[in-house]
């Protein structure tokens, strides 16, 4: 309960009047009011099995608390961003600026992120990014009033650079879609793998979000590298992990990834990703108490296995739900909020994480490996990963 609320109950009978018309006026109202939720994620296209993940993840955590933060519902205002990050400013501004929403929720695709943040940027209205990975978003670009609950693209490639060569590998093909954070993954990945010795021979971008990787196998079986490492993710990784194994590649050209490729999609890869290796800052089999009490919830929920996109929308959650009760149900003062939720531990299924300075989980990344159907950890990579929030003057 704020301040206000407490002089309200505990005025003499004199001062009732001038206790209404506080309570009639800005922070009281608004404390009384549900807590208006934006939920910005892509429902149709490539990343759409990416959203639903994230939104079921989001309302289990909110479920677990009755739908209720310190006495005040919850509304939630879902948009579809496609995304593409040209619907990103129209959408963000009528969730800020029209509908008032004190969170905004999203998005998956770090493009329509970067919309996002430049119409959130001095707004009375918290984004929580519960995917997208552009290395601005918590570093050049970092505001006050923007965190992430994922990771960056730099912390979800660069480890597996060192990995590689030490599997003994020296020349690789890359290869993601061509935006930002594909790019931004591949370049990661290169900054650890050229320092621990090996050699990128080879980079390859097709446009997104297109499915079409049959040219680019022929010419990565031609080439004949020791491995490869790829981004994609959603209906893109269930594609491209199936034609890998159908152009005969599997078995011979060892494929490597940032841990997207095999999230939420071995079900329909089927054999074709058995074996695959990536790095990420989660895995299905963690042996947390927490991971295995939210996995058997979300599956009692949602009637199909968590994955990762499941685990990020269900800390964002817990990141609200955490904060405004810490300020007693009051987010009309967001400064305060956004104090109490940089001092926040998000006991996480991936395991307890806390925010930097730039607003960005700091977490292990963990080897893993494709193991009848499950991502299975091989073995932890880094420990209690910072990203170096390039340009952040948070
Ligand atoms: C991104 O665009 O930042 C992105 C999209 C899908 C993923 C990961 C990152 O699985």
């Amino acid at each position: 309960m704020n301040n206000k609320k407490k002089i309200c109950q505990s005025v003499l009978p004199a001062t009732i009047a001038a206790c209404m018309i506080a309570m009639s006026s800005g922070s009281m109202a608004a404390d009384s009011d549900p807590i208006k939720v934006g939920v910005m994620l892509p429902f149709s296209g490539v990343y759409a099995g990416l959203g639903e993940s994230t939104r079921n993840g989001l309302k289990q955590a909110l479920k677990e608390k009755g739908n209720t933060i310190a006495g005040r519902a919850v509304e939630f205002i879902e948009m579809d961003t496609e995304a593409k990050p040209a619907r990103a400013p129209e959408i963000t501004s009528s969730l800020v600026d029209n509908q008032k929403a004190d969170f905004v929720i999203g998005p998956v695709h770090s493009g329509v992120a970067m919309g996002m943040i430049k119409t959130i940027k001095g707004k009375d209205s918290i984004m929580i990014i519960p995917n997208a990975g552009a290395n601005a978003a918590t570093g050049a670009f970092c505001q006050p009033n923007v965190f992430r609950t994922s990771f960056s693209s730099w912390q979800t490639a660069f480890p597996m650079g060192k990995e590689a060569y030490d599997m003994g590998y020296k020349k690789i093909v890359t290869m993601s879609w061509n935006y930002g954070f594909g790019k931004e993954s591949l370049e990661a990945f290169n900054e650890s793998f050229s320092k621990a010795g090996g050699e990128v021979i080879k980079e390859m971008l097709v446009p997104f979000p297109k499915t079409e990787f049959q040219s680019y196998l022929t010419e990565i079986a031609s080439i004949k590298p020791d491995a490869v490492f790829v981004f994609f993710a959603g209906g893109g990784a269930v594609k491209f992990v199936k034609d890998y194994d159908a152009m005969g590649l599997k078995g011979k050209i060892p494929l490597l990834g940032s841990g997207f490729l095999t999230e939420g999609t071995t079900t329909a890869q089927g054999p074709a990703a058995e074996g695959v290796m990536t790095t990420l800052h989660y895995a299905d089999a963690l042996d947390i108490p927490k991971n295995k009490s939210f996995r058997q919830d979300y599956e009692t929920l949602y009637g199909k296995p968590a994955d990762l996109f499941a685990v990020q929308g269900y800390d964002a959650g817990q990141l609200i739900v955490d904060a405004v009760t810490a300020t007693n149900g009051n987010t009309a003062d967001k400064a305060a909020l956004i104090q109490q939720m940089g001092k926040l531990e998000i006991d996480s299924p991936r395991g307890a994480f806390h925010f930097s300075k730039a607003h960005n989980p700091i977490q292990t990344i963990y080897l893993r490996k494709v193991v009848d159907g499950q991502n299975t950890v091989v073995k932890t990579s880094y420990a209690g990963l910072e990203d170096p929030a390039r340009g952040c003057k948070l």
